[in-house]
């Protein structure tokens, strides 16, 4: 049967009813190339996501077929536009204090116990590696500066990475509208937040927040430009977009990079694999560093 889509003849080998025509062919260069810059692993059931964010794209970029997309990718001029591809594919949802017990648990067994050590002058480095637009970095210097007001004098650290420029940009403006805002306490929002001076709706990190962030594009299937040891390591909701081998060569890279004790937080749907060398279970989806880290 054919289908007609807006006029035109809907193609039969399309993978989605639409604008443009979709076909496996295409799928499948898209998703081989995602899965080379990125690790993500996307299988064809996610054909309509890739689409409506593409189509996108070819709209913007007035090319009249996928298949003129795919050549574009695939040509050395198309670098440009595989950075644009991967920011639009990937899915960067998040929120402050989310799986909040994260947060609970970094408070009561990393930070508070490390408070005499920081204040006599010892270093403390947590990182973020998927931190999106910046709500996770910021709920760990706010459960920081929670315990530790004078954190920003000390010699502590968050860095917060990730793969789409974009995004981090976002991150790095630190403004926040006040429904994203909301899960904040509003002391702690009042004390280290203030009102975005051109939008009445909306908040921005304040100074002192931001000095203990820094933001930093990493890819994590790429090489890690980072200096050990850390002592909390949040890589959440990011992981369950690789295939096996790739999330257990991450784990074991993080592994090497955490102090002694040092933590590991993984999203809720996440696993370590057991075969992941020194890391035990210390929690939900939390895991503890054994032995000596390698720096
Ligand atoms: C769903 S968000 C998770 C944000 C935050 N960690 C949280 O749990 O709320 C996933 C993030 O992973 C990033 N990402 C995807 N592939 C990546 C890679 N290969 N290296 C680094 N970041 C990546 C995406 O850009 C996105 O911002």
């Amino acid at each position: 049967m054919t289908v007609t889509v807006l006029g035109r003849q809907a193609d039969p080998a399309s993978l989605v009813e639409g604008e443009y025509s979709f076909t496996s062919d295409d799928f499948r260069t898209i998703a081989a190339l995602i899965y080379e810059q990125s690790g993500i692993a996307l299988a064809e059931t996610k054909a309509s996501l890739v689409y409506s964010r593409l189509a996108k794209r070819l709209r913007k970029l007035g090319l009249p077929t996928f298949a003129d997309y795919c050549e574009l990718i695939s040509s050395p001029d198309g670098e440009g536009e595989r950075g644009a591809m991967l920011n639009a594919l990937t899915t960067n949802v998040t929120r402050f204090y989310r799986e909040p017990h994260h947060f609970v648990h970094l408070r009561d067994e990393v930070l508070r116990p490390a408070i005499p050590f920081l204040k006599a002058g010892g270093r403390m480095r947590l990182w973020s590696a998927a931190c999106s637009s910046g709500q996770e970095p910021y709920s760990m210097a706010l459960t920081l500066l929670s315990v530790l007001p004078e954190a920003p004098q000390l010699d502590i650290k968050i860095l917060a990475t990730d793969i789409d420029s974009r995004i981090l940009d976002q991150a790095r403006s630190g403004v926040y509208p006040d429904d994203l805002v909301s899960p904040i306490p509003a002391a702690q929002r009042d004390r280290w937040m203030r009102r975005d001076p051109t939008d009445r709706q909306a908040w921005i990190m304040g100074q002192e927040v931001r000095s203990l962030v820094i933001f930093k594009e990493l890819n994590l299937i790429g090489d890690w430009p980072v200096r050990g040891p850390f002592d909390a390591i949040f890589c959440r909701n990011v992981m369950i977009y690789f295939d096996d081998p790739t999330q257990e060569r991450i784990c074991e890279r993080f592994s090497a990079l955490l102090a002694p004790a040092g933590r590991l937080y993984i999203g809720h749907s996440e696993r370590v694999s057991t075969r992941i060398s020194g890391l035990v279970s210390d929690g939900l989806t939390v895991y503890r560093r054994t032995g000596a880290g390698k720096p």
